[in-house]
């Protein structure tokens, strides 16, 4: 059994309804889990918020995503040696694949940097679901929200896309195609977490 599981993605892929799915089946099942997210609701997190909506500069907006993490990380331990299953809806990747493609002019291996200045802060998941959808379909999938945020664009969707597909290697990562049914993703994640 799994008891850290990270699910990433680019917006509109899904994963916020897949990982709020896994949730209930996982607690409906009598499994004593938690789900939790990121950017958080805490002062930090309000910070982090800011600097979306704000076009704040990549550097700042970094660290900012990386403190809330590292604050975060201290909640989740608490879980975690609780024996709840932390089911966390965005993580670490998000940063390496969103600011990575945020950073690209100001250092030569951006995701690698981030990834150093995360090493030994955060706990690692023993489990992250990457899931992987064409940027044209998940932009179209939510071009009807109304409060479309700056990193909701084409391009930048396609440099975040590219990020994630070179991050998700190693046997924590399992990619998902993410077209499939809601029923087929839940049933994924769910029997993965529990095997
Ligand atoms: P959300 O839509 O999942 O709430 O996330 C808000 C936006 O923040 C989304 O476009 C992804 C972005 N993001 C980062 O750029 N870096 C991060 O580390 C995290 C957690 C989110």
């Amino acid at each position: 059994m799994k008891n850290f599981v990270t699910f990433e993605g680019i917006d509109g892929s899904g994963k916020s309804t897949i990982s709020k799915l896994v949730y209930k089946k996982l607690k409906s099942n009598g499994h004593n889990v938690v789900l939790t997210y990121e950017p958080t609701d805490t002062w930090i997190g309000k910070c982090v918020q800011k600097c979306i909506e704000t076009d704040t500069d990549s550097l700042v907006t970094a660290f900012a995503f990386i403190a809330d993490r590292i604050e975060h990380c201290k909640q989740i331990q608490k879980w975690l040696d609780d024996g709840k299953i932390v089911l966390c809806d965005r993580y670490a990747e998000s940063t390496y694949a969103y600011q990575g493609a945020q950073m690209e002019d100001l250092t030569d291996n951006p995701m690698k940097w981030l990834q150093e200045l995360s090493k030994d802060r955060i706990i690692i998941p023993n489990r992250t679901f990457v899931f992987v959808i064409d940027p044209k379909i998940s932009l179209a999938r939510i071009q009807n929200r109304n409060n479309l945020i700056p990193f909701e664009k084409m391009s930048f969707l396609e440099k975040v896309h590219k990020n994630y597909l070179k991050l998700s290697v190693g046997k924590r990562f399992m990619k998902v195609n993410a077209t499939k049914t809601v029923d087929e993703l839940v049933q994924i994640c769910c029997e993965d977490i529990l095997s």
